[in-house]
């Protein structure tokens, strides 16, 4: 695993940016796994700029998200494909015939999950996944528990992810309580993984992660068993870290992965 400790969330979004842009411009036609939530919205942001300023080119990327809340419509604003159209998509070169994020509102949730499974392999499979991680240590809505070789599928929300997330929503109620969700071993499979973290609220579930042992209990520890992970985190996030990780030198040079575990 590498770990590249980023002075601030902003450093930690150029570098993290940085490496999705050089992964796509080595191949246009690449496959991304995609998270939503309060962490990637500067680094979607850092792409949005390069997209404008620098051609990096969209065009043939395909895209799948993580997860979306069961019983949310795309067009309702706090749903996932509301968020990455608003966050990312409407504001880049892509083909939204090319972005999918699973349908909340799907008749048949179960088919819904197997059929995203299914389009994943025909596509050629993720090649590089980009993960939050949650306070319980979850990524995607793998909640502590969640099997190592779980699969795209219905999941029940914890109480913490639900009060995590009314932030977002009106009230604590509105929280959904059910999400359609990847699964750790969906996960797993992708090419390559980088996961990005901030604030000190993220510190002890990248501690357990990083550099506690692979379980179940905290799903982004299973990580560790993947040959291409990289952990991009700014220092308060880092700020339980035993093991001393360099700081990249510049964003650029992250994209190298300078600073290994
Ligand atoms: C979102 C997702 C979640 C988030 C995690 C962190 O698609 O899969 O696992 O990555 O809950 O959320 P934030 O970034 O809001 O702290």
């Amino acid at each position: 695993m590498k770990v590249i400790v980023c002075k601030d969330s902003d450093e930690m979004s150029r570098a993290a940016a940085q490496i999705f842009a050089q992964r796509i411009r080595k191949k246009p036609n690449i496959v991304l796994g995609l998270a939503t939530g309060g962490t990637p919205v500067k680094m979607y942001k850092e792409l949005i700029r390069m997209c404008k300023e620098e051609n990096l080119d969209f065009s043939k990327v395909i895209t799948y998200n993580l997860d979306e809340y069961l019983g949310l419509s795309g067009d309702h604003d706090q749903s996932y494909r509301y968020f990455m159209n608003e966050n990312l998509f409407n504001h880049i070169n892509i083909n939204k015939a090319n972005t999918h994020v699973l349908n909340g509102k799907a008749k048949d949730p179960a088919a819904e999950c197997k059929a995203y499974e299914e389009a994943i392999k025909k596509a050629g499979g993720i090649d590089i996944q980009l993960l939050g991680i949650g306070g319980n240590g979850h990524i995607a809505f793998n909640e502590p528990g969640s099997p190592k070789n779980s699969r795209t599928r219905i999941v029940d929300l914890t109480e913490k992810t639900i009060q995590d997330n009314a932030r977002f929503f009106a009230s604590v109620n509105d929280v959904p309580k059910q999400a359609l969700s990847m699964g750790n071993g969906t996960i797993l499979e992708a090419k390559e993984i980088v996961l990005i973290a901030d604030k000190a609220s993220k510190a002890d579930a990248i501690a357990k992660s990083i550099e506690g042992p692979a379980t179940e209990q905290v799903p982004a520890s299973l990580l560790q068993s993947h040959k291409n992970v990289t952990f991009v985190v700014d220092k308060d996030a880092a700020s339980k870290l035993k093991k001393k990780y360099e700081a990249p030198k510049a964003a650029k040079a992250a994209s190298k992965g300078c600073c290994c575990c």
